[in-house]
Order: C-alpha cells, then structure tokens, then sequence
C-alpha cells in the first residue's frame, strides 16, 4: 500500500431531505466509528451541510460541498461561495463533477477559477475528470484527461497541491452500474500520476490523490482499491444507504 491516506467519499447528489441526510448522517457515524487512517467525506446537499456538519461534529466524518461558486459574495442569485461553505463546516467541495459539465455548463475554465478559490478559502477540492464513452472509443481518453487536467489545474503551485484531490469518473461509468475494469482504473491513474509529475514533480505526484468514481459498489471495491495508483473512490448511488458505504468505508486490503 502506498502512503497516501485512503480517501472514500459519498455524493449524494441531489437525493435526501434535512431530515433524511441527518438520519443517514448519525447512522453512517455509527457505523464507521471503528475506522482510523482512512478519510471518510459526505456530500450532501447544501440545505443539509450546516445540519449534517453540527451531527458529525468529533466524528471521523467530514463534508463537503458539491459544487461551489468562484467569488466571496455578490449578487449572483442561487450561488455559494467557498467561505460560506467553510462556514457551513465544510473541510471540501467537489468541482466539475461530470453532471455539472453535462448539465451547468461547468467548463475546465470554471473549474480552474473555482479551485483557486476554493483553495484560498481553505478548502480541500476534490476536482473530478473523465472522458465520455465516444472519446474512450475513439482513443482520446488520455488527450480528454491531459487537457482537463492542465486546463483545470491551470496556474495552481506545487504548495497548493496539497489541497488538491483528483477523481477520475469515466462519464460512462457514472450511474450505469458499468464500472471501469480494474486495469482501466488503474491505467488512466497512472496516466494521471504521470502528468501531475510532469507539471510538479515526483514529490507532488507522489502525494496527490487519485481517486476513482463510476458505479462503486460493495463488491468492487476491495479490487479497486488493491491497485497502486487508485486512493480512493468517489461515490454516487451507493453512498446513499449507510449498509453500503459502510461496507465500501470498511474496504478490505487484499494481500
Ligand atoms: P455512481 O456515481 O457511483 O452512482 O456511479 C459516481 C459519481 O457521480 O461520483
């Protein structure tokens, strides 16, 4: 196993109520109260953070934002800046999730502005990349990532890294119970690592997490989570009951 702490995180997405969120919130806190040296993040939605946040106050579960806006305040109707999302108690946000590529026009321009911003406010960004099913299948896979990933991470330093967590989401894996083999995961991690050492060297690349996202489940995780390059996943669906994030939190390592 590398040294780079596990990291599992759950998108709830646009699923769960205040008073579902905190019922799943106090259940899952349970459930994971076992578990050390792994980073345990919820996404929920940002009616809930503020609640959920005060629910898992000193325990080993944090939140995060799905989304966040790149200014501090203004009037931009129905956005949320990064410090209002620190002051809702969150440690994290996740930028440029495919859906918002998809359906908010998110683009690796906005995502750039929204980790600078997200960093100066003391967020951890978990920015989120990944090629559709027509770009996989005409060989452009790593040309989509290069590019998201320079663009997206454009004028970001070597110090800022630190804040800086990479989810690779295959857009064709997302929601459709098709996950990425483990061999594609890993290739396209490895891909990945390899131009976070190009742009900041070993010491960075080394450090920086990689996590994968596209129909994580109970029964693929532990494979997953046995490649080099893969420290963590991203998910969506199966976050969603605490049965099975538990399990995927209390993930096994394969000897
Ligand atoms: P999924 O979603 O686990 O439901 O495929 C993953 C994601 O969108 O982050």
């Amino acid at each position: 196993m590398s040294s780079r702490t596990p990291l599992i995180a759950g998108n709830w997405k646009m699923y769960k109520t205040v008073p579902e969120a905190l019922e799943t919130a106090e259940q899952l806190k349970e459930a994971v109260i076992d578990i050390s040296g792994r980073e345990i993040v919820i996404s929920p939605p940002y009616v809930c953070l503020f609640p959920v946040a005060v629910a898992l106050k000193g325990s080993n579960i944090v939140v995060a934002g799905q989304n966040v806006f790149w200014e501090d305040e203004g009037a931009y109707t129905g956005e949320v800046s990064p410090g209002m999302l620190k002051s809702a108690g969150c440690a994290y946000t996740i930028i440029g999730h495919s859906e918002r590529r998809q359906y908010f026009g998110e683009t690796n321009e906005t995502v750039n502005k929204k980790i600078k911003m997200s960093i100066a406010a003391g967020l951890t960004c978990i920015v989120c990349i990944g090629e559709l099913l027509e770009e996989r299948e005409t060989g452009r896979t790593f040309a989509v990532l290069e590019t998201q990933l320079s663009e997206g991470l454009d004028g970001i330093s070597a110090p800022q890294m630190a804040a800086v967590v990479i989810a690779y989401e295959p857009v064709w894996a997302i929601g459709t119970g098709k996950t990425a083999t483990t061999a594609q995961a890993e290739e396209a991690h490895r891909f990945i690592r390899s131009r976070i050492e190009h742009a900041y060297g070993s010491e960075v690349s080394g450090t920086t997490r990689i996590l994968y996202g596209g129909s994580v489940k109970p029964d693929n995780i532990d494979q997953l989570m046995a490649e080099e390059d893969v420290d963590g996943v991203l998910v969506g669906g199966a976050s969603l009951k605490v049965e099975s994030f538990s399990r995927i939190v209390h993930f096994v390592v394969l000897g």
